[in-house]
């Protein structure tokens, strides 16, 4: 069964230290956004954990909600072209937009996304990513908040899964390789 701690070659981070980035982060946007309309704005599902903390330790009024996202085949990949399987249910125009992403990777997605977000003309648009895997990039997106900076190895927990497994760990960890081999062909 996928989603065991075992599976695991490393852990990368554990789950005191994305606790404690959270709470700076919480504190920097808090600061910035400081008199401000702000609405957080989760990718699901990688980013629903992330969004759920980060949002505790903002002392701002914010509100939050979600959007559900799946790529396209394989002939629009490097578009990063995404479907929007379900959008927020509130208007972005006149608000702080906060963009709440687990990873960033290529960026492809995420860059859709920030155009898609800015023709909805919000008062103002940022981003906000618990990881970032900069050696991926291949579009580049402006990352204005971000926990961490990870290198080229996939990652799962605290969000992010493989195969929909992984999710509900507390830490990020990196993955046995056999995990893959064993599983891919099934
Ligand atoms: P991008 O368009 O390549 O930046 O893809 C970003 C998306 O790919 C993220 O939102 C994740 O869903 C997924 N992803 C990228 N890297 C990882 C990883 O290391 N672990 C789990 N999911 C990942
Ligand atoms: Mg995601």
């Amino acid at each position: 069964m996928l989603g065991q701690v075992d599976d695991l070659k490393e852990v990368l981070i554990p789950a005191d230290k994305i606790q404690a980035r959270i709470k700076e982060l919480g504190k920097e946007i808090s600061r910035d956004y400081q008199g401000r309309n702000l609405l957080m704005v989760g990718i699901l599902k990688g980013a629903a954990i992330f969004l759920a903390d980060l949002a505790l330790t903002i002392t701002i009024p914010a509100s939050f909600d979600f959007m559900a996202v799946s790529s396209y085949g394989a002939a629009t990949k490097s578009s990063g072209a995404v479907r929007i399987l379900k959008d927020i249910d509130q208007p972005m125009d006149g608000r702080d937009v906060l963009l709440v992403e687990d990873i960033v990777d290529t960026g492809l997605t995420l860059n859709y996304l920030y155009e898609n977000f800015k023709a909805r003309n919000p008062r103002s648009l940022k981003i906000c990513t618990l990881l970032d895997k900069k050696e991926r990039r291949q579009v580049q997106v402006p990352v204005d908040y971000c926990g961490f900076c990870i290198p080229n190895e996939f990652v799962v927990g605290y969000g992010l899964d493989y195969r929909e497994g992984y999710r509900n760990l507390p830490l990020i960890g990196i993955l046995k390789p056999e995990i893959y081999t064993e599983n891919s062909s099934k």
